[in-house]
């Protein structure tokens, strides 16, 4: 097991946790692209928080209590801290990992700003979670930048008793799916999909991690938002 970062606050490098390794390449990449556009992201997300009251959805499946502990993969510039702090309230925990350094100096600068002690921002890698157990786990807009988003769902459902993901997919009428496919395409940087089909990727990973919940756990819930180009995937334990 790697360190556990509920244990205190700031920032710190991840052991290895066993479990196998990704493309350091790929890796790579998407921290260089996340680093890049952290800044715009940042705006964007911030600007866009509300929209289909996807991120409060996600963060009401969770069904987190005061005190738990929560955990969000590929927290990006926290646009979902505030949330997930408000959820667990002073005396539980908050963990945000991201594998881009400036995506958690933005992170970092507001957890600065709201002066929480009780959130802790991990520079690693989701698909080797470098966290032992949670209540729940969090991530929004990330398993479409993993190649096997259903092992990945499945070892975040092995450490937490909920899940909450939330992922673009084609899953709309013909002209929210023209409208997403023209949004992936123009940041296919940030889906790590320049080259093929990005919208069949993204489907095939939603699908997979959909899947991964579906095989673990016991008590499902699916919701679309956005005219069918979002849904919000939670599985719990009963
Ligand atoms: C589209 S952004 C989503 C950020 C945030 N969840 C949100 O909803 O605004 C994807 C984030 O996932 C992070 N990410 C991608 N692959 C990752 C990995 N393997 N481990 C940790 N973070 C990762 C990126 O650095 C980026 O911050």
């Amino acid at each position: 097991m790697a360190e556990d970062p509920a244990r205190g606050r700031g920032r710190r490098p991840v052991t290895d946790d066993g479990t196998a390794a990704c493309d350091p390449e790929r890796l790579r990449r998407v921290r260089r692209s996340y680093d890049a556009w952290a800044r715009v992201y940042d705006w964007f997300a911030r600007a866009t928080a509300s929209v289909g009251g996807v991120r409060a959805a996600c963060v009401r499946g969770l069904d987190l209590a005061p005190g738990d502990t929560v955990v969000e993969f590929g927290c990006g510039p926290g646009v979902n801290l505030p949330a997930l702090r408000e959820a667990v309230g002073p005396t539980g925990r908050v963990v945000g990992v991201d594998v881009s350094t400036r995506m958690l100096d933005r992170a970092a600068a507001l957890v600065e700003r709201r002066g929480w002690e009780n959130v802790s921002l991990v520079e690693g890698d989701a698909e080797r979670p470098p966290v032992a157990a949670a209540d729940g786990v969090l991530a929004t807009f990330v398993t479409s930048l993993f190649p096997d988003s259903y092992a990945v769902v499945r070892r975040w459902c092995a450490l937490a008793d909920a899940v909450v993901v939330a992922a673009f997919a084609p899953e709309g009428s013909r002209p929210a799916n023209a409208a997403l496919r023209a949004f992936v395409r123009l940041n296919g940087r940030l889906f790590d999909a320049r080259t093929g089909d990005p919208l069949a990727l993204l489907a095939e990973r939603t699908a997979a991690a959909r899947r991964a919940l579906d095989d673990a756990t016991t008590v499902r819930e699916g919701q679309r938002r956005l005219f069918g180009t979002i849904v919000i995937e939670a599985g719990r334990d009963s």
